[in-house]
């Protein structure tokens, strides 16, 4: 089973858009996400413009901001202190990475945390390593809806995860051990990695390297969700981490690239910012 990103963030895409059209009435005014781009780096360009594009269709107010790489960081933290003061906006997104002149830390840490749609501000962090309710990374977040959709059991069950990342790969370990699983981190220093990804019944894959799993790292009847967005080295396309057309007749569910995880993430960006609108209200 090939479980469409695609299909379930637009299904959950037209319910939010149902429910925020009856925010002016309720509200008064509908939310408003601010996304912040520095540079010209053409993926994150790409990815930029799929978050306005849901934020359109679900009714969600836009707001995008396009600074040079040569901003300073002091200018970038003058600007978020502002968002972080405007009552009209809801939400702050920086887009990652930033110029290596940049802190991502400090400009996370600068993104008042109820304005912190990514889930990325360290409160927010200590939240979720804590139980305690937080807004969830969006990544991560979409993943297990994608599992749940799908009809697949994670308590009990053995998860690797391979990378460990703070956007994905440390976070939808932590939610799949919540959801009871059995987790084990795996990552570029890991010995025998096909022994240990071959125990998994759930593996997700967020390592960043195109068609990195290949059919003899997966046992028969693994659940693969492919977190990777790579360029294919020989023809250009977008490719996954995984070695879809090797791996997916050994897997009972698997996500392809692209229409997989990738919507799935701004779905549940769309979410993340209903919620502090919410929150506010
Ligand atoms: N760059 C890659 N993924 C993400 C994400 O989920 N949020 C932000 N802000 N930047 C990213």
């Amino acid at each position: 089973m090939v479980i469409s990103g695609k299909d379930l963030s637009a299904r959950l895409k037209e319910d939010m858009r149902q429910e925020v059209s009856t925010f002016p009435e309720k509200y008064g005014r509908v939310p408003h996400l601010v996304v912040i781009l520095v540079g010209d780096d053409p993926a994150s360009a790409s990815y930029v413009k799929g978050k306005a594009k849901a934020s359109e269709f679900v009714g969600i107010r836009n707001t995008t901001v396009l600074k040079p790489d040569t901003i300073s960081e002091e200018e970038l933290l003058e600007l978020i202190q502002k968002l972080n003061e405007d009552e009209s906006v809801d939400g702050i997104l920086v887009q990652l990475p930033l110029p290596g002149h940049i802190s991502e830390a400090k400009v996370i840490e600068s993104i008042d945390k109820s304005k912190d749609v990514d889930g990325f501000h360290p409160l927010n962090v200590a939240a979720l390593w804590q139980k305690q309710s937080c807004t969830l990374p969006c990544t991560p977040k979409g993943i297990i809806k994608m599992l749940k959709f799908a009809g697949v059991e994670i308590k009990g069950k053995r998860a690797v995860v391979i990378g460990r990342s703070n956007i994905v790969g440390l976070p939808v370990a932590k939610l799949l051990l919540d959801e009871n699983a059995t987790v084990t981190i795996a990552h570029s220093r890991t010995r025998n990695l096909p022994e240990v990804t071959r125990e998994a019944d759930i593996l997700v894959v967020a390592i960043g390297r195109p068609r990195f799993v290949t059919a003899e790292m997966v046992s028969d009847g693994t659940v693969v969700i492919d977190v990777g967005v790579n360029r294919d080295p020989e023809t250009g396309k977008l490719c996954g981490d995984v070695d879809f057309a090797a791996v997916e007749p050994k897997a009972s569910v698997i996500t392809p690239v692209p229409g997989g995880v990738g919507p799935m993430t701004i779905c549940c960006l769309m979410e993340n910012t209903i919620e502090c609108f919410l929150r506010k209200q």
